[in-house]
């Protein structure tokens, strides 16, 4: 990639998985102001992204305008980049957007343009009515024609000079994890859209398993926006597992939810310090399912402090006591661990230890030499 927006998964807040294509200015400027007030613009989180739903329609000279909800993007981004934090926006390479909105087929050079003078920072780039054109063509040639339509924009993007995070949307098809990198994006979907509910978390996580190497600063897989405190994925430990499933495997960290009705729990979930850091940390190894026994999975990060961070989930409606299999981890004996959510040294444990893992829940430690405070 040629920008280096990304050095670690981006972070921030996007308008979709709440607000769909109904979202107004005024709840953008919402989500800004309480990502200030509630202090994950001080945990990291710095994009303030508008999905679907924005566009208006293109005047004769082929400029691309926003719609009534929208009645002036560049003071909305101005209000965005005042409170200290990044602007997104979202198009398509298709004529139309997924909500049927306008999109970027045709007027790359000129939406490039258009978005960099709002000040965007962040450009989410869905394939949508691009694939109507794909249809009858051979896998290699759907392939080649998604590559080129995403370079383009890409090479839009650099001639602006604003340097732009680059995201694409083609809920994995394509294999797009094998190139997104190559066409200058920062991140790429790699499954279908995420619901808000355990089961959709859950096969979004799984999905990721085998794309590890295609993960590293500046590239990352992306398994979808995050649920926590949208209904449906409201239980805390759910939430947690939503989090730590995301930070194990270095995955953009993008809220959903309405930031002004947060509860207490969802806020602590998004801003736990501890795990924000196995997400962010620099050495940007996407971790794996390493084991898994019936209902309970162990999943695990080499961290660059040369710690492990390590997932245990309970995929069960009840609570499970179970141990963690150190053979599986590359662990033996006894090992220091500081358990993350808990934010609390174990000292040293060995695998007869046994966690209660709570339904549906997670215990997230940090084992290894450095690893305890
Ligand atoms: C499909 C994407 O996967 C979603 O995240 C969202 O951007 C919608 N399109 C918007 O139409």
């Amino acid at each position: 990639t040629a920008n280096n927006a990304a050095p670690t998964p981006p972070m921030g807040w996007n308008s979709w998985n709440h607000f769909g294509a109904k979202v107004t200015a005024d709840d953008v400027r919402h989500a800004a102001d309480e990502l200030v007030a509630s202090g994950m613009a001080a945990a990291g989180y710095r994009y303030v992204i508008i999905d679907d739903g924005w566009q208006g329609s293109r005047d004769a000279n082929g400029v691309l305008h926003p719609n009534a909800k929208f009645p002036d993007m560049k003071a909305l981004a101005d209000y965005v980049h005042g409170k200290g934090l990044k602007f997104g926006i979202y198009s398509s390479p298709g004529e139309h957007t997924c909500g049927g909105f306008t999109g970027s087929y045709g007027h790359e050079a000129q939406d490039a343009k258009t978005f960099a003078g709002w000040g965007v920072d962040y450009l989410k780039y869905d394939l949508c009515s691009f694939r109507t054109r794909l249809k009858g063509k051979s896998l290699a040639d759907q392939t080649a024609m998604m590559q080129a339509a995403y370079r383009k924009m890409h090479e839009a993007l650099e001639a602006t000079g604003r340097p732009v995070v680059y995201a694409l949307c083609s809920y994995g098809w394509g294999r797009v994890w094998e190139w997104g990198a190559e066409v200058g994006a920062n991140l790429w979907r790699s499954t279908i859209d995420i619901e808000p509910g355990y089961q959709s978390m859950m096969f979004n996580a799984q999905a990721q398993q085998g794309l590890e190497r295609w993960a590293g600063p500046g590239h990352w897989n992306d398994p979808d926006m995050l649920e926590i405190g949208n209904q449906g994925m409201d239980n805390p430990d759910m939430e947690r597992t939503h989090m730590s499933l995301w930070a194990l495997l270095a995955a953009p960290l993008i809220a959903g939810n309405d930031l002004a009705a947060m509860s207490g729990d969802t806020r602590s979930v998004l801003t736990n310090p501890e795990v924000l850091a196995v997400d962010q940390d620099s050495r940007g190894a996407q971790g794996r399912r390493v084991w898994q026994e019936g209902p309970v999975q162990l999943w695990a990060k080499p961290l660059a402090d040369g710690t492990l961070a390590v997932g245990l989930v309970n995929t069960l409606d009840h609570p499970l006591d179970a141990t963690l299999d150190f053979k599986a981890l590359g662990l033996a004996g006894a090992v220091p661990a500081r358990d993350l959510w808990q934010r609390r040294d174990l000292g040293l444990i060995d695998a007869t230890h046994t966690f209660d893992v709570p339904a549906f829940g997670v215990v997230l430690l940090k084992m290894g030499k450095s690893a305890t405070h």
